[in-house]
């Protein structure tokens, strides 16, 4: 059964994302690191694809920077607040779920930043993901990932992510049997007696880095950087 989770796994709304998920000063961290990844792995000139751009900031950055940018999020409430916080001449807005989605553009470099990984949780959206990707991408171009797998199994390793309840009851979190798969409850959603799976939990994928080699190959991209020390990973459709 739990194998036939498939559910987008979508944010509460976007001021608590935005509140709770975003570091002050890492946006221009991100970007900065996106661009010299750019420069580093020799993408071609061309648009980006910001996948599960949510309200839009690296978009906005990256526009400042003189790149034209097409952010592609599942969730309409995101793309509302990224329409009201303004999108930048040459960019625009997209609403599909990045693990099946078609368009004609073709992109120098594809991003999914910020721990959004996590979201492609199922098989359908893990490999659908980066097979989608692929087939956008221009020959050469590149898919360009944050590390969460090294910071994330550094949680595991610090005994931060286990099964139970938080000391106040706010959080519950759980593994589906024989996964690396989670439910994440919090608040109202906390509930002691249940620690099954419902359609209402938001399942998270705890990939590591050789999952994300597994699904590359799968989908025809090569690994140009892969490192635990490295703060993006970096794959390439190959020319
Ligand atoms: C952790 S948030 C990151 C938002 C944004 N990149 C940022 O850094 O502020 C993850 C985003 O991915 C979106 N998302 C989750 N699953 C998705 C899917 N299958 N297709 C497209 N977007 C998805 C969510 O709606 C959410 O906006």
């Amino acid at each position: 059964m739990p194998l036939d989770h498939d559910q987008l796994n979508i944010e509460r709304d976007p001021e608590t994302h935005d509140a709770e998920a975003i570091q002050p000063g890492a946006t221009e961290a991100d970007v900065a690191a996106v661009r010299a990844a750019l420069k580093t792995f020799t993408a071609p000139s061309g648009p980006l694809l910001d996948i599960g751009c949510g309200t839009g900031r690296h978009l906005r950055a990256l526009a400042a920077s003189g790149h034209a940018v097409v952010g592609l999020d599942c969730d309409q409430r995101m793309l509302d607040a990224a329409e009201q916080a303004g999108v930048p001449t040459d960019c625009r807005l997209l609403a599909a779920d990045a693990s099946d989605f078609s368009c004609d553009e073709h992109f120098a470099a594809a991003l999914l930043l910020n721990r959004s990984l996590v979201c492609f949780h199922s098989h359908r959206m893990a490999t659908g993901l980066f097979s989608t990707v692929a087939k956008h991408l221009v020959p050469g171009g590149l898919f360009l990932i944050d590390n969460c797998c090294t910071e994330l199994w550094n949680e595991v390793a610090n005994g931060n992510y286990s099964n139970g309840l938080s000391g106040d009851g706010c959080q519950q979190l759980f593994f589906l049997p024989g996964e690396n798969r989670f439910v994440w409850r919090r608040d109202d959603a906390v509930d002691p007696e249940n620690w099954t799976p419902s359609p209402s939990d938001r399942i998270y994928r705890l990939w590591s880095l050789g999952e994300v080699a597994l699904a590359a190959a799968g989908a025809g991209l090569a690994l140009c950087c892969l490192s635990s020390d490295s703060p993006l990973i970096v794959l390439r459709r190959q020319e």
